[in-house]
């Protein structure tokens, strides 16, 4: 059994909803992924002191809709949820923020945000190419209908926070659905937010009261443990806790597809996301194509899937999925190279790659490309070569699942 630390999506929305809300927030099993200490940093500097209560519990002081300006630069560290999400909560704030971030993040593009706010009123500057740093002045927002152009929950979740501060009703139209954390949130801080089929809408000037609340297993997280179920015929893992919400969870019908055997139980409702207990056998690892709407919903479980592609019996092709090249690191390149080490066929496409099964993978020298859900990934395939496997810079894992190699190593002793 392995309990999973909170989600990550999740945990970002409740500490930045929560240092906007009136009286003090507490989250319990919130994530301990490093990208949701750079909120909960952000957070702080923004005026709204948090503290632990326990290992997995916090407090969050809300400040009821207004935040002061920071004393310096924001850092998100890795984090594209926190500088995206944040600013939308900064575009409806009477001052300037600037915010900034480590190599990865610099490189990652934020004109996705800076359109829509910018046709809120507020003003955002950028470095060239619409890359980080930014700089985010508040207004008095208007609300706008927005139809963005690449589906992303982060950038649905910053037009709806911006909406707060917005005089009349914010309209985001999406092309795709993407998780509807951001929405779910909201409404359990009390906001109305209606979501009809891909349309999500809110009303400016709404207050946002305390909660308090448990924030269900990371799926992305738990999707390591499972992929290793997966390449193991006969092995077995209870994954209690786990978020279950509809948009996350087609991993688990993609991945009964291919092959492995789940089952989920005690379902409950914490706070509108659904939870449920997984428990997985490996059974046999067909593969499978993943393409359109799934690759979406699948896009941070994709590595984990196409480094487990080569043990398949069918192999996986990935398509649509050019996103994938913007993600903490460019993951097409980085799965292709590390399986290409460990002595795999890969074609790489420029949306997706399509990795032949039935193939034999020997240890290798990898590297992490500074990108979590790489390191996770290729521990996982390192897992079934023939041969010892090194990580360089294993420890970008922290990012978001500080904990994972010493649950790797509990449940591959037993
Ligand atoms: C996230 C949305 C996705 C995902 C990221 C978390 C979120 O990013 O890859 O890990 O919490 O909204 P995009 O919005 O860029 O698709």
């Amino acid at each position: 059994m392995v309990r999973i630390p909170g989600d990550k999506s999740i945990s970002h929305r409740y500490a930045m909803l929560g240092a906007i809300a009136e009286g003090a927030s507490r989250f319990h099993n919130f994530s301990a992924a490093r990208d949701c200490e750079s909120t909960l940093d952000c957070v702080a500097k923004l005026g709204s002191a948090w503290r632990r209560l326990d290992d997995a519990a916090i407090e969050v002081q809300g400040t009821g809709r207004q935040l002061k300006a920071a004393s310096g630069a924001l850092d998100c560290g890795n984090s594209g949820s926190t500088m995206r999400m944040l600013s939308g909560i900064l575009a409806g704030q009477p001052f300037t923020s600037e915010l900034h971030g480590d190599e990865s993040l610099s490189r990652r593009p934020m004109a996705r945000i800076i359109k829509p706010l910018t046709e809120m009123g507020a003003s955002v500057s950028s470095s060239e190419g619409g890359r980080p740093p930014l700089r985010v002045t508040g207004r008095a927002l208007k609300a706008i209908q927005y139809r963005p152009e690449v589906a992303s929950a982060q950038v649905k979740s910053c037009v709806l926070f911006a909406g707060l501060f917005a005089s009349g009703e914010t309209v985001v139209e999406e092309p795709i659905t993407t998780r509807d954390h951001g929405e779910i949130a909201l409404r359990a801080f009390g906001a109305e937010v209606d979501r009809i089929g891909n349309v999500s809408r809110i009303l400016g000037g709404q207050h946002l009261r305390a909660i308090e609340a448990r924030v269900p297993g990371d799926l992305s997280s738990a999707a390591f443990f499972l992929c290793a179920a997966a390449l193991f015929p006969g092995s077995h893992i209870t994954l209690p806790g786990i978020l279950m919400n509809p948009t996350r969870a087609r991993l688990l019908d993609i991945l009964m597809q291919m092959g492995l055997a789940v089952s989920v139980g005690h379902m409950e409702e914490h706070h509108g996301e659904l939870v449920g207990a997984i428990e997985a056998r490996g059974a046999g690892w067909n593969g499978g194509v993943i393409s359109g709407k799934d690759t979406a919903a699948l896009i941070d479980e994709i590595p984990v899937l196409a480094a487990a592609a080569p043990y398949s019996k069918r192999g996986v092709e990935v398509r649509d999925g050019k996103e994938l090249r913007v993600k903490e690191s460019d993951r097409i390149v980085a799965v292709a190279t590390n399986l290409r080490k460990m002595g795999a066929e890969v074609e790489e496409r420029p949306d997706g790659m399509k990795i032949p099964g039935g193939q034999h993978l020997h240890g290798a020298e990898l590297d992490s490309f500074g990108d979590h859900r790489i390191a996770m990934a290729f521990a996982v395939a390192a897992l079934r070569a023939e041969g010892e496997t090194t990580i360089q810079n294993a420890d970008a894992a922290g990012v978001s699942y500080p904990t994972f190699f010493d649950e790797l190593t509990s449940i591959t002793e037993n």
